[in-house]
C-alpha cells in the first residue's frame, strides 16, 4: 500500500486565518472597530498559560482586538460570573472564551450558561449545542468545525455513502464530530470506551476520527486500507532519558496507520492549528451578527 496522504491542517489554518485577517479588516473599515474577543483564563495551569496567549497573539495578527482576563486560581464563582456578564455588556466583544478546565471549585456547566449564547465562539453554551443537534445555525465547537472543514477539503462536502467512526464522546470534540458528519450524510458510529471490538468497528470505516486523549490507541491494523485519519489528540510521551520533554503523539499511530490510509493527519501540524484558526473565524462571525452586517462570505 501507498503511504498515506499527510493532511496539512498547519497549512488549511494559515490560509483560513489569512482570510479571516482580510474579512477582518473589511470589518473594521465598514464599522469603525476591529472584531474583539475575550478570553478568560482562571488560575495558573501551564497548558492553559500556553494556549492563552496563543490565542491572544493569533487575534491580533488577524487584526482583531484581544481582551485578556487572566484571574487568579481562588477566584470566587460569584466575582467570575460578574466578569462574564460584563463582557456579555461589553460592545466591543464580539466573543468569549473562558480557558478549560476551571479550578475544581468553579461549576463550568454555571459559568458557560453564563456567557451570552450569541458571543459564545466556542460553541459550548447549551443552546449552540441545541442548535447543532436541531440544525439550527449557531457556533459550533472550533475542534470538530475545523476537522469538518478537513475532511470536506478532502472528500468533498457530501459524504453519502462513507461510513465514519468518531472515537471519543466529549462534549466539545466527539458529539458535536458525529452530529457534524451526520449533517454531511455520512453513516456515523460513535465510538468510546465501553464500545466491544472497536478495532473491528474502526476496520469498517472510512472516515476515523480519533478524539480519547490515549497515546496511539488506535493501531495501523485497525485502520481500513485508503481511509481517511484525522487525529485530534496531542499526548505527551514521557521523555526519553536525557531529554526534558517527551515526543508529542496522537491518539493514531502515525507510523503504522500512515502505510495503511489515504490519507491523515499528522500530530503536530494536523488538527492542532486548526482550532485557534477556527476560533477567529467564529469570532468573525460573531463581529459580524452584534454588528448587524451580512454574515462573511466562503469561511
Ligand atoms: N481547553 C482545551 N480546549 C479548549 C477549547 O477549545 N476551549 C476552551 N475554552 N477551553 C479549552
Amino acid at each position: 500500500m501507498a503511504t498515506a496522504a499527510l493532511i496539512d491542517g498547519k497549512a488549511f489554518a494559515e490560509d483560513l486565518r489569512a482570510r479571516v485577517g482580510e474579512a477582518a479588516a473589511a470589518f473594521a473599515q465598514a464599522t469603525g472597530r476591529k472584531p474583539g474577543l475575550a478570553v478568560v483564563l482562571v488560575g495558573d495551569d501551564p497548558a492553559s498559560q500556553v494556549y492563552v496567549g496563543a490565542k491572544g497573539k493569533a487575534c491580533e495578527a488577524a487584526g482583531m482586538a484581544s481582551f485578556e482576563h487572566r484571574l487568579p486560581a481562588d477566584t470566587s464563582e460569584a466575582a467570575l460570573l460578574s466578569l462574564i456578564e460584563r463582557l456579555n455588556q461589553d460592545e466591543a466583544v464580539d466573543g468569549i472564551l473562558v480557558q478549560l478546565p476551571l479550578p475544581a471549585h468553579l461549576d463550568e456547566q454555571a459559568i458557560i450558561a453564563a456567557i451570552n449564547p450569541d458571543k459564545d465562539v466556542d460553541g459550548f453554551h447549551i443552546s449552540n449545542a441545541g442548535r447543532l443537534a436541531v440544525g439550527q445555525a449557531g457556533f459550533v465547537p472550533c475542534t470538530p468545525l475545523g476537522c469538518i472543514m478537513l475532511l470536506k477539503d478532502r472528500l468533498g462536502d457530501d459524504l453519502s455513502g462513507l461510513d465514519a467512526v468518531v472515537i471519543g464522546r466529549s462534549n466539545i470534540v466527539g458529539k458535536p464530530m458525529a452530529q457534524l458528519l451526520t449533517d454531511a450524510n455520512a453513516t456515523v458510529t460513535l465510538a468510546h470506551s465501553r464500545t466491544k471490538n472497536l478495532a473491528d468497528v474502526v476496520r469498517r470505516a472510512d472516515i476515523v476520527v480519533a478524539a480519547v486523549g490515549r497515546p496511539e490507541m488506535v493501531r495501523g491494523d485497525w485502520i481500513k486500507p485508503g481511509a481517511t485519519v484525522i487525529d485530534v489528540g496531542i499526548n505527551r510521551l514521557p521523555p526519553e532519558p536525557g531529554k526534558e520533554k517527551g515526543k508529542l503523539v496522537g491518539d493514531v499511530a502515525f507510523a503504522e496507520a500512515r502505510d495503511v490510509a489515504g490519507a491523515i493527519t499528522p500530530v503536530p501540524g494536523g488538527v492542532g492549528p486548526m482550532t485557534i484558526a477556527v476560533l477567529l473565524r467564529n469570532t468573525l462571525v460573531a463581529a459580524h451578527a452584534h454588528a448587524g452586517q451580512p454574515a462573511p462570505g466562503g469561511l
